[in-house]
């Protein structure tokens, strides 16, 4: 089913709860979006030596790719597919460090860059071996340690990041320092879409978030629109709790954060201490998995300000899109408006989904 969401904020009423319960629709994306999507994928120090082999899954739960980073003996590193080209075995399945890639179910053998060494009983084979019995490799991007990836991209990852790279290049990205023991997952009973709209707005912070309120300057708080990205931020209460790295404004008032969202479901939020990211995984139309995953570059300055807290705000945005769970359930409640002003980040969400939903999908997946 295609939804349809009015250009002019000020007059268009919000995607309608159906959309919600619509299970077509979520695979519809799944297919059309989500596997085009630009990925994160995890971060360098993750393999750490030559031979070093680290399996992953894309997306578990929804994409369930199967991958592998692995470093060769000239130190490059590659992402492969890690289902074995013969009949579909895993191969890797722990982080570990090898010499070759021997396949557990029957010996077919690949090097560390994918290609296919050997295979036993395969000696009368016709054209055999060909281009499908290495592994597939997919492209790999770095931001400093952090890793991304695509499993069918169309467009490059310079395009996708362009305006988030071009506000933060004074971001010290190679100094960020993976911080796996502050890294955590949050099950979310609520549609993905649910948590992504209330990322996409601060209109909730004085009523839900009261101590990220009293660390924000809310008459301040600004939403950018940007290309398949949005961007939010507003400056500190206190100067001395935000980035001493840029100017103060005229009000001597600096930056708290750099909210940034980039369609569909990735979130880069900037603090002062370093980078937490947020990937959005939905799983089921009513459950969602979102992974935080913490870099960080200045430690002396985690627990101030916007960035403190930040398991208590995930919490009280949890509890609320649980309760917006249940209201899109009522036969009562079609669809609402959209605060001009507030609002615009959600807004331009619906837009986007809106408009994927009536992208055409190629094969059928669903
Ligand atoms: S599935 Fe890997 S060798 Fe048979
Ligand atoms: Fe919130």
């Amino acid at each position: 089913m295609a939804y349809h969401v009015a250009q002019d904020i000020r007059e268009a009423r919000t995607l309608p709860a159906t959309y919600y319960r619509d299970v077509q629709a979520l695979h519809h994306l799944r297919e059309t979006v989500f596997l085009k999507a630009w990925h994160y994928v995890g971060f360098e120090q993750q393999c750490p030596q030559p031979g070093s082999l680290h399996p992953l899954v894309l997306m578990p739960g929804f994409l369930d790719e199967a991958l592998f980073l692995s470093r060769n003996t000239d130190g490059q590193l590659f992402l492969l597919s890690n289902v074995c080209t013969h009949r579909g075995s895993i191969l890797v399945r722990e982080p570990c460090r090898a010499r070759e890639v021997v396949c557990p179910y029957h010996g077919r053998r690949f090097s560390l860059d994918g290609s296919l060494l050997s295979m036993p009983l395969f000696q009368e084979a016709k054209n055999f071996p060909g281009a499908t019995d290495n592994l597939a490799r997919l492209p790999l991007e770095r931001l400093g340690p952090l890793l991304f990836s695509s499993l069918a991209s169309e467009c490059s990852f310079r395009q996708v990041m362009g305006p988030l790279l071009d506000r933060m290049a004074w971001w010290p990205w190679e100094q960020l320092q993976p911080r796996p023991d502050l890294s955590v997952v949050y099950q979310v009973k609520a549609h993905w879409a649910l948590y992504v709209e209330n990322y996409l707005e601060g209109f909730h912070i004085p009523f839900v978030h009261k101590g990220l309120h009293s660390a924000l300057d809310f008459g301040q708080y600004s939403v950018e629109i940007l290309d398949h990205m949005v961007l939010q931020t507003a400056p500190a209460r206190k100067a001395e709790e935000g980035f001493q790295e840029l100017p103060s404004d005229e009000r001597g008032q600096r930056p708290a954060a750099f909210y940034f969202w980039v369609f569909p479901h990735i979130m880069f939020n900037f603090y002062p201490w370093g980078l937490s990211l947020n990937v959005v995984v939905p799983q089921t139309i009513d459950f969602t998995l979102v992974y935080y995953y913490t870099f960080v570059n200045r430690p002396e300055r985690l627990g101030q300000g916007a960035g403190a807290e930040l398991h208590r705000v995930e919490l009280e945005d949890q509890a609320i899109v649980e309760m917006v769970q249940k209201g899109i359930r009522s036969r009562l409640y079609q669809s609402g408006r959209y605060s001009p002003t507030m609002e615009t980040g959600t807004h331009y969400f619906h837009r986007l989904l809106a408009l994927y939903s009536q992208s055409k999908l190629n094969g059928d997946h669903t």
